[in-house]
């Protein structure tokens, strides 16, 4: 027997998603957190990656004004943080400060990465398209770095890192096969 989901429902059949922090600056280069389900690669050469941002969200416009963001990758050690960056707006919090999370200086954009997530992708924006209600930005990575015990061969060691899945904002790690 199958289910047939109602239209409010169809995410559920769709696989969990990653979770991401991406960050941004405002044009007094104020950093912001905002926690993202919506991440994807989709080129290697060149590198870029989409993320999709309500319009509704503060992080909208200073990514599509400031032009760059940064993918920041959370081990499941920071999920209490994450969420608190989900959760809350840069319009009325810093959010920084309300979750803890340290800025570091970014090789070649603006907006700092999380010292605390283990892998960072650093973006141009260079495309933007509206999908319904979200916009899709379409960041080329122009710098990434990684902590590097999380590097095995230089790749990425998954059992080091312990990346964050979620659906319905119910936070898993993976385990190995
Ligand atoms: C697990 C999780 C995933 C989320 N995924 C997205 C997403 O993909 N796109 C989006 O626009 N908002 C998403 N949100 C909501 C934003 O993170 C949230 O509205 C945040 O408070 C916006 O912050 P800002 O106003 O400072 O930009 C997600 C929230 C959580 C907790």
């Amino acid at each position: 027997m199958k289910a047939i989901l109602p239209k409010e429902r169809y995410s559920q059949a769709g696989p969990i998603s990653p979770v991401v922090m991406v960050t941004s600056v405002d044009a007094n280069m104020r950093p912001n957190i905002i926690t993202l389900g919506m991440y994807m690669p989709i080129s290697h050469d060149p590198p870029q990656v989409i993320i999709g941002v309500s319009p509704r969200r503060y992080s909208h416009d200073l990514i599509r004004d400031q032009g760059e963001f940064v993918v920041n990758s959370p081990g499941i050690n920071l999920a209490k943080k994450m969420h608190i960056c989900g959760v809350k707006s840069g319009r009325d919090t810093d959010k920084f400060r309300e979750s803890g999370l340290t800025p570091k200086l970014a090789q070649k954009v603006r907006p700092p990465l999380i010292d605390e997530c283990y892998g960072h992708l650093e973006c141009e924006v260079v495309n933007m398209v509206t999908c319904g209600d979200h916009t899709l930005f379409v960041g080329e990575i122009v710098a990434a770095s990684i902590d590097d015990d999380c590097l095995k061969e230089g790749k990425l060691n998954l059992s080091a890192a312990r990346p964050i899945a979620q659906k319905n904002w119910d936070y898993h790690t993976l385990s190995d096969l």
